[in-house]
C-alpha cells in the first residue's frame, strides 16, 4: 500500500516485471545427467512472465484479464494477492483482498472442508470464532454440507472450486480475485457465482476476473485487458478486446506453442 494515491484507484501496476527461473526436468539417464552436469544452463532458463505491465483498476470496476495459457494472467493475480512481490516495478493495492480463488490454492488436502475454511480465514486475519460463525453460510453457498468433514483430497475439482469461491466471497473483501475457477463448476454453480459477482458489482466492489469463457467475461466485466507473452496487447471495452484476442488466436493458429 502506498500513501498519497487517490482512494478511487484500488489496484495500480506501473512497469511491473516478473522473472522466473523455470526448471527443466532432471535427466533420467546417466549419460544425459553427465551431459547436463557439463551444461548446467540447460537445467533451467529465465522467463520474463511479465514484461513491463501497467494498468489501473478504479474502485467499483470489474476488470477482465484474457490471454493464452502462459501469458501471465495468474502471475498478475498472485502479485495483487501478495503471494510474491514483483521482480521490478511498482504495485499499489488499496483494500482488503480476497484469497486468490485458484484451484486448491491455499487449501490443505489432508484437512477437512470445515478445517480448511477456518484455517483460510485465520490466515486472512479473522479469528477462529468469526470463521466458525461464517461456516454455515460458506458450506451452504458451496452446497457442500455433506462433505464438510471429508478431507479435501477426496473432493472433485468442481467441489474445490465451490469451496474456494464460497470462502473468498463470504469473507466480504473489497477486492475479489477470480482465476479461471468457474469453468470447473457445473452450470448451476457457475450461474450462482456470476450472480454473486454481479451483486458484488452493485455493491461497488472491485474485481479482477480471469477466464477463458468469453461469455462470462462479457457478462461481468466493465473493461478487459488482453495479455500476450507477458505484455498488455490491448485494453478497453470487452467486445473490442475479445475481438482482438480472437484475431490473435487466428493469426497464431491452433497449434501455436505456449509463449514464444
Ligand atoms: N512459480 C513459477 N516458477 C517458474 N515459472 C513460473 C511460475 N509461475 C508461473 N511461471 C511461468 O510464467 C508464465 C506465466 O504463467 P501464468 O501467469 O501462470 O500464466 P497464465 O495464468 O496466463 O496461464 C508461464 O510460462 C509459467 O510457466
Ligand atoms: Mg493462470
Amino acid at each position: 500500500m502506498t500513501a498519497g494515491s487517490p482512494d478511487s484507484v484500488k489496484i495500480r501496476f506501473e512497469n511491473v516485471w516478473q522473472r522466473f527461473h523455470v526448471v527443466r526436468k532432471r535427466a533420467r539417464t546417466l549419460h544425459s545427467a553427465l551431459v547436463h552436469l557439463s551444461a548446467r544452463r540447460l537445467m533451467q532458463f529465465e522467463l520474463e512472465a511479465l514484461k513491463g505491465v501497467s494498468f489501473a483498476v478504479p474502485a467499483g470496476e470489474t476488470l477482465g484479464i484474457i490471454g493464452r495459457n502462459g501469458s501471465g494472467k495468474s502471475t498478475i493475480l498472485k502479485i495483487i494477492a501478495r503471494i510474491f512481490p514483483p521482480s521490478a516495478g511498482r504495485v499499489e493495492v488499496n483494500g482488503h483482498v480476497s484469497p486468490l480463488i485458484e484451484l486448491g490454492a491455499g487449501f490443505h488436502p489432508e484437512l477437512t472442508g470445515r478445517e480448511n475454511v477456518v484455517l483460510a480465514g485465520v490466515l486472512l486475519g479473522f479469528t477462529r470464532r468469526q470463521m466458525e460463525g461464517k461456516l454455515d453460510a460458506i458450506l451452504a453457498f458451496a452446497g457442500m454440507q455433506e462433505f464438510a468433514d471429508t478431507p479435501l483430497r477426496q473432493y472433485s475439482t468442481g467441489m474445490l472450486a465451490r469451496l474456494g469461491f464460497a470462502v473468498a466471497t463470504e469473507i466480504d473483501p473489497d477486492i475479489l480475485l477470480v482465476d479461471e475457477v468457474l469453468a470447473v463448476g457445473d452450470e448451476g454453480f457457475q450461474r450462482k457465482c456470476l450472480e454473486r459477482m454481479n451483486s458484488f458489482r452493485r455493491q461497488g466492489k472491485t474485481m479482477v476476473f480471469v477466464s477463458h469463457e468469453m461469455g462470462q467475461v462479457r457478462a461481468v466485466c466493465d473493461r478487459v485487458l488482453l495479455l500476450h507473452d507477458g505484455e498488455v496487447l490491448a485494453e478497453g471495452k470487452p467486445d473490442e478486446v475479445i475481438a482482438r484476442y480472437h484475431a490473435l488466436l487466428r493469426e497464431m493458429g491452433p497449434g501455436a506453442p505456449v509463449r514464444k
